[in-house]
């Protein structure tokens, strides 16, 4: 938590002392009864699915953090690796000035471009946008000492609809990592794009990463680490739902399963249980019967090609003005521009 620095912003003016640091907060729709919508609509549907989102609480945060350290799992890394290589030229190359981050990391990730900014701009702005205002704090408490001719400006808000506000600068870049994208349907991205340039102005950029298609047996090991710690983070689900819709689903008796479904072109995480299960949940006034070996998909995460990513980011009201690819194929990272 944050203790004793301002919590609102300094003025620009006669500040010469470079960092700034202020919070902009919008209202986010109601977790609660949204959570119970979400999960009553999942739950009645056949096949069953739960929104993905409802893997992260804290735990499921952490415990996503050891994913990224598996051996199995190649995305992180690789990402990782490839902004090393191109973050000094892309930054030069948009000059960007500020940085608009689609979910605040603070992570390595983050800081590698924000190392290439600082090195190339005199007053660079990082604008982190975060549902959670705790999650935006400690980012930028984080980041302050290290980088002190930084300005932050935090937006506590829903990044499809409260960025119409970001502060003005010549030349910003958005940027969205991790193929967070792959989480969405074909139809949910476009939309989710479409939303987001309605925010932005002709020729700002986006910086978005895309998990590529690949050979099938290292798909389906990164997401079957040999740890296991995958498989708590799907089970994770369950005890949130427990927790805060008052259920009562037994989570012994629910198996996690990951494997690539070719057609879709998508990884598929569900839990599924051995033996029929019947599961209360209170908050949502549901009791939802599960057959035995009946599951319930709570992950998509897509696998994209060139071609299909920049028709995403066609339809979504993007031209790619350049693709990024590692040398192992496994990844891209998209440069592209709001056409
Ligand atoms: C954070 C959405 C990129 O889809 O690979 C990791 C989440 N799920 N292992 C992904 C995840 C299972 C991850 N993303």
């Amino acid at each position: 938590m944050v203790q004793t620095r301002p919590k609102e912003s300094r003025g620009r003016s006669g500040d010469t002392s470079g960092a700034r640091f202020e919070i902009e907060r919008h209202t986010v729709s109601d977790g609660r009864s949204g959570m119970i919508a979400d999960v009553r609509r999942g739950l009645l549907a056949r096949p069953k699915t739960l929104p993905a989102k409802y893997l992260y609480d804290e735990r499921g945060s952490q415990l996503f953090d050891q994913i990224c350290d598996q051996p199995e799992y190649y995305p992180t890394r690789t990402e990782e690796a490839l902004l090393q290589e191109i973050a000094p030229g892309l930054i030069r190359r948009c000059s960007a000035e500020e940085m608009v981050e689609l979910g605040s990391g603070a992570s390595r990730k983050t800081r590698i471009l924000l190392d290439a900014m600082t090195d190339a701009c005199d007053r660079p702005c990082y604008v982190p946008v975060d549902v959670s205002e705790e999650m935006l704090r400690s980012t930028a408490d984080a980041l302050r000492g290290d980088y002190p001719e930084l300005a932050i400006h935090g937006i506590v808000g829903d990044y499809e609809k409260h960025l119409r506000h970001i502060p003005d600068a010549d030349e910003r870049i958005v940027i969205f990592l991790g193929s967070t994208i792959g989480n969405f349907t074909e139809i949910e991205g476009r939309r989710f794009l479409r939303a987001l340039r309605e925010q932005l102005r002709g020729g700002d950029h986006f910086l978005i990463g895309f998990d590529l298609v690949k050979p099938v047996e290292v798909l389906n090991a990164a997401y079957n680490d040999a740890a296991g710690i995958t498989a708590e983070f799907n089970l994770n689900v369950l005890r949130i739902i427990n927790r805060e819709l008052d259920a009562d689903f037994d989570l012994d008796a629910f198996a996690h399963e990951a494997f690539f479904n070719v057609k879709e072109s998508q990884i598929e995480m569900h839990l599924r249980p051995a033996t029929a299960q019947r599961v209360t949940i209170g908050a949502a006034e549901i009791v939802v019967d599960f057959a035995a070996g009946e599951s319930v998909r709570t992950e998509i995460s897509r696998k994209f090609t060139k071609a299909s990513a920049t028709a995403l980011l066609s339809a979504g009201g993007f031209a790619t003005e350049a693709w990024f690819e590692s040398d192992n194929g496994y990844f891209a990272l998209a440069l592209a521009v709001a056409s």
